[in-house]
């Protein structure tokens, strides 16, 4: 039997979500939201691009958790995006109600889904998520990572002028602007950017990858990054699906693990077909520790109010 995957949210996220998806053949695609037309109109458009694009994966849209029934995996991007000068947790009360509500349909129709959770501002919506579904700690996960790390690779390529592909990194914490890239566990062939640049050059590239998101939101005017957020989505169902067993920096729940309990934090995990299969611990020094416990203190005062709105 194919695969089953939901996205929620049929905007510039969820849509590129659902294109890659499908341009992967990694299984069936439910598209659905709120808004009557847009999600039909969309899958309509993307399945007419199969026979184009080869791929005979079926692609519905729809305004009915119903049709979600037995989702392998489940994407969450509903929400209102960042406007400019907004920051992730000027959005927080709006988008919380918005993924409790999303997160209780999901799960009546569902009963063991693997979720992703997108929207923003991101720890603190995969928590509420968690909460609400109360899905084990294995089979619920936040994107954030792979894309702050695809975004440290990228200027760490563009800065030393050398391929992409070669360049590997690590990002920790929270997706705000707290987040901890790690230069001595960014590589290039597996030489660490601490050995490829100054202090100066590096202090540079960590604050634009801090602020990466903002960049694209303030160029853009309206709405926030779609195409390396989507394809960092897709890089996680796939090692889902596929059981990869990637290695990937991703907003997992810790208990106990860096120090941290009941909190969602980005740590490199590794994901297969039970969903998080580890939790990796790396050996951090000081000022690397001290950076991650900012992140998640930030962090945990978004999930109080959280807490506070699921008390309500
Ligand atoms: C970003 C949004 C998706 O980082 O949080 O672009």
């Amino acid at each position: 039997m194919r695969r089953k995957i939901t996205i929620v949210g049929a905007g510039q996220v969820g849509t590129t979500v659902a294109q890659l998806v499908a341009y992967k053949n990694l299984g069936n695609v439910v598209l659905i939201d709120v808004v009557e037309g847009v999600p039909q109109g969309k899958a309509l458009d993307l399945q007419e691009s199969g026979c184009l694009q080869v791929f005979d994966s079926l692609i519905i849209g729809t305004n009915d958790y119903k049709d979600t029934a037995d989702s392998d995996v489940v994407v969450i991007t509903a929400g209102v995006p960042r406007g400019p000068g907004q920051s992730r947790s000027d959005l927080l009360a709006t988008n919380a109600k918005i993924v409790k509500t999303v997160t209780e349909q999901v799960m009546k129709y569902s009963s063991n889904p693997f979720i992703i959770v997108v929207s923003n501002p991101l720890d603190a919506m995969v928590y509420m998520a968690k909460k609400v579904s109360g899905l084990p700690k294995q089979r619920i996960v936040g994107m954030a990572g792979v894309l702050d790390s695809a975004r440290f690779r990228t200027f760490v390529s563009l800065e030393l002028d050398c391929s992409l592909v070669d360049v590997d990194a690590m990002v920790l914490g929270g997706h705000g602007d707290s987040m901890v890239p790690l230069p001595r566990y960014t590589t290039v062939s597996g030489i660490s950017i601490t050995d490829l640049m100054t202090k100066e050059q590096i202090a540079r590239l960590v604050d634009r990858t801090r602020k990466g998101g903002a960049e694209i939101v303030g160029l853009l005017k309206q709405g926030s990054a779609f195409l390396a957020p989507g394809a960092s989505v897709m890089k996680m169902i796939e090692a889902v699906l596929l059981d990869n067993k990637r290695i990937l920096p991703c907003t997992a729940y810790l208990d106990g693990e860096y120090g941290w309990k009941d909190i969602f934090l980005g740590v490199p995990v590794k994901l297969g077909s039970h969903g998080i299969e580890q939790v990796i611990e790396l050996v951090l020094n000081p000022d690397e520790k001290a950076a991650l416990d900012k992140s998640a203190q930030d962090v945990k005062e978004m999930i109080d109010e959280v807490n506070a709105i699921l008390a309500e």
